[in-house]
């Protein structure tokens, strides 16, 4: 479905890095204009030029997803440059390995501030004019972690949790005005977020294959989608055990050490 993207705007949060920054050059090269958002400006300049060198249209903003008025300035410039939003894909996340004995509020807060309000703060900023136009799609990147709690990663989890369940209350609202909701869940892939783990990934997905599902479920307008099948199709599993056997399970599957 390469006309997509064709004359879209796109704004893409955590585009300097992995996911974020595999679906900017992907989408560019199918036709859109990105708006790219994350802290380190210098890293999305230099995406914005790849993107630009093979005649595609980006910008680059430095901000920072839990500063709501920052989110609100960089939409505003996006759609004076680059037209109104037509797609956000809710992407900045952060991840942290804590285990309940070593429990520090702070950090807990902080991936929630990141992952869970971060993406508040994003759509605040794109959808009363979506609304307004009657039109638009709103991406939040998810995981297959939020189904259900894992060993050594309750920040984590819980952040992903509220932030589909978010989602899908929006997308429950949003029916009958134009704005389409689509969750992505995937399972490991290849980035900075996972490279520094000495744990076991089950499927671990290469950076590329990961983006070309996540790009062609949000081209379908899938409502929910979660991949690889295999792990989704395990962690589905889970969603309907006992916790007694659920406990048994998730202990001897730790994904981080
Ligand atoms: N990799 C996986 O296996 C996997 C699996 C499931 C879900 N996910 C989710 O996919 C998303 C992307 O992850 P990734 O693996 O691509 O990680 P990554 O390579 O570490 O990239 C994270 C991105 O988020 C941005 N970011 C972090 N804090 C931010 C903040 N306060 N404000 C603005 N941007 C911020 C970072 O940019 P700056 O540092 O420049 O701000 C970076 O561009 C995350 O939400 C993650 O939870 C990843």
């Amino acid at each position: 479905m390469a006309n997509y993207w064709n004359n879209k705007t796109v704004l893409i949060t955590g585009a300097s890095s992995g996911i974020g920054r595999g679906l900017a050059l992907t989408i560019a090269k199918r036709g859109g204009r990105l708006g790219l958002i994350a802290r380190r400006e210098e890293v999305l300049d230099e995406i914005v030029s790849e993107i630009r060198a093979a005649n595609g249209t980006a910008i680059a903003i430095g901000a920072d997803v839990r500063d709501e008025n920052a989110l609100k300035q960089a939409a505003g410039r996006i759609r004076a440059e680059l037209g109104p939003i037509d797609v956000l894909i809710a992407n900045a996340g952060i991840g942290v390995t804590d285990h309940a004995a070593q429990l520090v509020p702070e950090k807990v807060a902080e991936v929630m501030n990141v992952n869970v309000l971060g993406a508040v703060n994003s759509v605040a900023a794109v959808l009363p004019q979506m609304v307004e136009r009657g039109s638009g799609q709103l991406v939040a990147i998810a995981s297959l972690a939020g189904y259900r709690g894992l060993a050594k990663s309750a920040a984590y989890c819980a952040s992903k949790a509220a932030l589909s369940v978010f989602f899908e209350s929006l997308r429950i609202d949003l029916r009958h005005t134009g704005v389409t909701v689509s969750i992505i869940y995937p399972g490991f892939i290849k980035t900075p977020l996972t490279s520094g783990r000495q744990a076991k990934m089950p499927y671990l997905m290469e950076l590329d294959d990961g983006v070309n599902k996540i790009v062609s479920a949000i081209e379908k307008g899938k409502k929910s989608y979660a991949f690889p099948w295999q792990l989704a199709t395990v962690v589905r599993a889970g969603l309907v055990m006992p916790a007694s056997l659920y406990d048994w399970i998730a202990e001897r599957n730790s994904f981080r050490e």
